[in-house]
Formats: C-alpha cells, structure tokens, sequence
C-alpha cells in the first residue's frame, strides 16, 4: 500500500489516561508511544476494555491527558485555546462506533453536510455550488442527495447514519481520520464498502486513517501498519504482515486463533 514513509503526522510519548480517584482508578491507557507518517493506514487492534476508544480519544482532544504528550505535524499539540481546538479539528476527525451518538438529531441532513463546506471555508459559495458539493460527497457513500435533503439523521438506518459520517469526512478531507468500529452497525457486505469507502478517502487525499477494531482480520486487511493493544499498553507494532503472520506475544496470537476461520475464504481483495 502506497504512503508517504516516515514523514511524521501524529506521535505521542507516554501517553496516559487515569479514571477515577485513588480508590476507583482504572488506568485505561497506561505511557503508550506511537508514530503515525502520512498516507498510512494503521490499525489499534485489541479486545473490549483494552483502551482503544480512550487512546482514540486522546488523541481527538475529547478527554483530557493524565500523563505525556501528542505531536501534530512535528510539533507539540495545543488545544489550550478555543480557537486551537478548532483549528485541530480541521485537521482531525473521526468517524465512531455508534454513530447515533454523532449526529446533532434536531439538525436536517443538508444543515450536517452544509456545516462541513462552511467550516472548510466555503460559507460564500453560490447555493447551487454547495448543492453540488453536497451531490457529490453523498454519491461518494452511495447515498441519493435529493432523497435526504429533507430528513433528519434518525430517519436514516445504521448503515445510512455510518455512510453519511463518511460523507462528512469527504467535505471535510482532515490530514487525520479515527474510525472507531465504523463497520460495527452493518453486515458483512456493507462493511467492506464502507473499508472501501475509507481506503479510497486515504488514496485520493492521503489521509492518515486511525482504525480502531478488536478484529484482527480486518485490521490484517487495511492496514500498511498495526497496533496491539492489551490493559492499556502497546505489546507490539509493526508492519502488518510482520505483526500478523508472525506474531512475537501470545497475546497477539490469541487475537489471532480468534478470528472466525471465514475470513480464510473471505475474498477481501476488493478493499485492498
Ligand atoms: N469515562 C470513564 N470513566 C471511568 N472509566 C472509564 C471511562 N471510559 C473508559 N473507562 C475504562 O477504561 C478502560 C478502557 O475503556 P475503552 O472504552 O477505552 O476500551 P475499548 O478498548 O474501546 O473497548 P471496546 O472494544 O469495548 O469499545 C475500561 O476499563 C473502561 O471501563
Ligand atoms: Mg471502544
């Protein structure tokens, strides 16, 4: 798979995340360190509870940091302002596992995908130019504008709700995207659209794509570059082949005889 190698987009350095106080505390993320190049693919793969959504949102500026440091673009994050925050955000998104959760349901579909084109600076475009954008970001998912312009998210089906948050990141085009279990609401089918759909957002824009999943199979399939994570901590990393088909911690390969022996007939070479 084509990235640009070793040109840094996000790192971190012991990275860690503590809930609750001295009598609950869970350390959820515990001094992770990381380096995400630009272009690449690259996916967090360990079981319920092991931190991945926590890591993820870390990195999106969502909960706070107990310990350690993010690095965009080469340089210490800073999100200490409003401003910053939102510049960030320009940068970084995030495509999650419910996707109920990320859609403001009072807002109609066109004011979701509008807020998009305005906040990639395209408040002054004529009516019909932003039409057009908001066209071709919904056939880029497979969805009709002109059946939606009217509805609110919740009248959409999971699926329809998981492809309208890509189609978001289609205006948008952030340097960073976290997908969260994005194929977590659809079958078997729609799922390897929706890899397709998020493979094909990586090579036209070179986004770097954060993929979070307990699925080491389909983590095996999209990714140039994989993450394990147990009880917080990154066991191992490397290059996809290397970490998959010769896995060095018995926590991997447990991952690994996990995974339901249809992905050996699986043809999935569609979304590679
Ligand atoms: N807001 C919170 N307060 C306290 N503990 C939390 C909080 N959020 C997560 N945790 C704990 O942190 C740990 C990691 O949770 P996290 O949601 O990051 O796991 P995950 O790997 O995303 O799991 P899943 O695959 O089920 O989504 C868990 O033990 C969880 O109970
Ligand atoms: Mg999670």
């Amino acid at each position: 798979m084509s990235s640009e190698k070793n040109v840094s987009c996000l790192s971190g350095k012991g990275l860690t995340k503590i809930f609750g106080n001295s009598r609950t505390r869970t350390v959820a993320v515990d001094h992770v360190d990381f380096d995400f190049s630009k272009g690449e693919v690259i996916s967090i793969v360990g079981e319920s509870g092991s931190g991945k959504t926590t890591f993820s949102k870390m990195i999106l500026g969502l909960t706070s940091i107990s310990e350690g440091e993010i690095y965009f673009d080469g340089k210490i994050r800073d999100i200490s302002s409003r401003k910053k925050r939102e510049n960030y955000w320009k940068e970084i998104q995030a495509v999650f596992q419910d996707p109920f959760a990320s859609f403001n349901m009072f807002y109609k579909i066109d004011s979701v995908l509008l807020d998009c084109i305005n906040m990639r600076g395209g408040k002054h475009l004529p009516k019909e130019k932003k039409r057009e954008l908001m066209t071709e970001a919904c056939s880029f998912v497979n969805l009709k504008f002109d059946e939606l312009t009217n509805k609110y998210p919740f009248e959409l089906s999971g699926g329809q709700m998981q492809r309208l948050m890509i189609a978001r990141i289609f205006l948008l085009k952030p340097k960073i995207l976290i997908a969260d279990e994005p194929t977590s609401m659809v079958d078997a089918c729609s799922r390897a659209t929706i890899l397709d759909m998020l493979l094909k957002l990586r090579s036209e824009n070179n986004m770097t794509i954060v993929f979070i999943t307990h699925d080491i199979g389909l983590a095996y399939y999209v990714s140039d570059t994989v993450y394990i994570m147990e009880h917080g901590k990154f066991v191992e990393h490397g290059n996809a082949d290397d970490v998959i088909l010769k896995p060095k911690e018995k926590y991997t390969k447990r991952l690994i005889s996990d995974v339901p022996k249809i992905y050996e007939k699986w043809d999935l070479s569609t979304v590679g």
